[in-house]
């Protein structure tokens, strides 16, 4: 495509300020980074727990670098397979307390892989109209007949499960926590109408792993839900640090997957540095409950002082906090201004989010202090007077 064309479409965006560029992280992903020179605090980062800089990851990277050198070569059915993918796989089947796990290379990969190697045209997929993009791009790959119901609205779901054709399998697939709105999935209803009719469930636990359950688990064991879950996904590069992407479930599940999944059989594996990194930081996941207890914390105190500044966070019920503003370019003023006041919390607009609900994504991380809670505070209070919204 010429030059020309390309260059009057991104006029366009910038006209509408959807219009997004690349910034450079020049540190490592602390509580505060540098970001183009300027020393701030993150609040834009899924990770979570803290770990993504933790000498016990990094440790394992240079230990698992001297024993296996960096790449890993080959896809994994080819000779990428290494001892070291197959530990992790049996560490996430044991977090997730299913027969068995394999891990993709992102979670984006995993959500193409699984939806198109389960369901066909023949097939049903219900999906959360809120899901994220890798299972609505999934949905499209499979050429299921995908029908979308209302966001966490059972009933609309239970009136479409009942308007399914007779034939063909049926799939209910949601994130569990959601990656914009920090608002958890209902579950166990949601599994209720499964079993009343006859469908798989699959649940994204991108946000939920190592974050929710008593173990890190995610939310399907913080709900002893388990058992009744077909197909668990979960990503490695969010609270875990590294990146990555698994699915848990059935033997059969695993075996289909790795015979039928493109994004898996067409692809190199994970470097084996990587999965040493997630090992470790399994192992803080376990050992570790305190850094969950934290995050739980920081993101109290976080909430709670954004509410009384009077922004609105809608139906939260995670560590993910999305300050709603409204419109796109009033976003990207708020943004600008937090950061001018040195902290860093991206603003996210259509579409990624529905058109009038553009918002700051705030996510604190565990190893947040109480200093960085209050001039992240402060800073919101001195945008919201300087755009003249609070
Ligand atoms: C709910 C959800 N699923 C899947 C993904 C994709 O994961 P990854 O970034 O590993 O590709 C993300 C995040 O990007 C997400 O938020």
């Amino acid at each position: 495509m010429r030059k020309e064309i390309l260059t009057a479409r991104l006029a366009e965006v910038k006209e509408s300020g959807l219009y997004r560029r690349l910034r450079a992280v020049e540190s490592a992903q602390d509580a505060a980074i540098i970001l183009e020179g300027q020393e701030v605090l993150l609040f834009s980062s899924n990770n979570y727990l803290g770990l993504a800089n933790h000498p016990a990851l990094k440790r394992a990277a240079q230990e698992a670098i001297e024993r296996y050198g960096c790449g890993s070569g080959a896809s994994r059915l080819i000779s990428g397979s290494m001892a070291v993918h197959h530990e992790l796989e049996h560490r996430l089947a044991a977090l997730k307390k299913t027969e068995a796990a394999l891990v993709f290379p992102t979670g984006y990969h995993a959500n193409i892989g699984v939806l198109s190697a389960l369901m066909g045209p023949d097939d049903t997929i219900l999906s959360d109209s809120l899901n994220h993009a890798s299972i609505i791009d999934g949905c499209r790959l499979s050429r299921a007949d995908t029908r979308v119901y209302r966001h966490a609205d059972t009933e609309h779901l239970g009136e479409l499960l009942k308007a399914c054709p007779a034939t063909g399998q049926r799939l209910i697939v949601t994130d569990s926590v959601f990656s914009m709105d920090g608002d958890l999935a209902p579950l166990t209803e949601i599994i209720a109408l499964a079993r009343q009719y006859d469908a798989w469930v699959m649940v994204d636990e991108a946000h939920a792993t190592g974050v929710f359950g008593s173990h890190g688990g995610g939310l399907v064991e913080e709900l002893g839900l388990t058992e009744e879950v077909d197909i668990q996904m979960g990503t490695l590069g969010k609270a875990l640090g590294c990146v990555g992407a698994f699915v848990a479930g059935s033997h059969e599940l695993i075996d289909w997957l790795v015979n039928r999944a493109r994004s898996f059989i067409y692809t190199t594996a994970i470097p084996p540095a990587v999965a040493a990194s997630v090992l470790a930081a399994l192992d803080i996941v376990e050992q570790e409950p305190e850094r969950r207890q934290r995050l739980w914390a920081n993101t109290r105190v976080l909430a709670d002082g954004l509410r009384s500044l009077g922004y609105t966070l809608g139906t939260t019920h995670s560590q993910i906090l999305p300050v709603i503003i409204g419109e796109a370019c009033e976003t990207m003023s708020v943004a600008a201004a937090i950061l001018q006041r040195g902290v860093f919390a991206h603003g996210i607009r259509p579409p990624t989010v529905p058109e009038g609900t553009s918002r700051i994504r705030v996510t604190p991380m565990a190893t947040h202090t109480q200093d960085h809670l209050s001039r992240t505070l402060d800073a919101f209070a001195a945008a919201g007077k300087e755009i003249g919204i609070r």
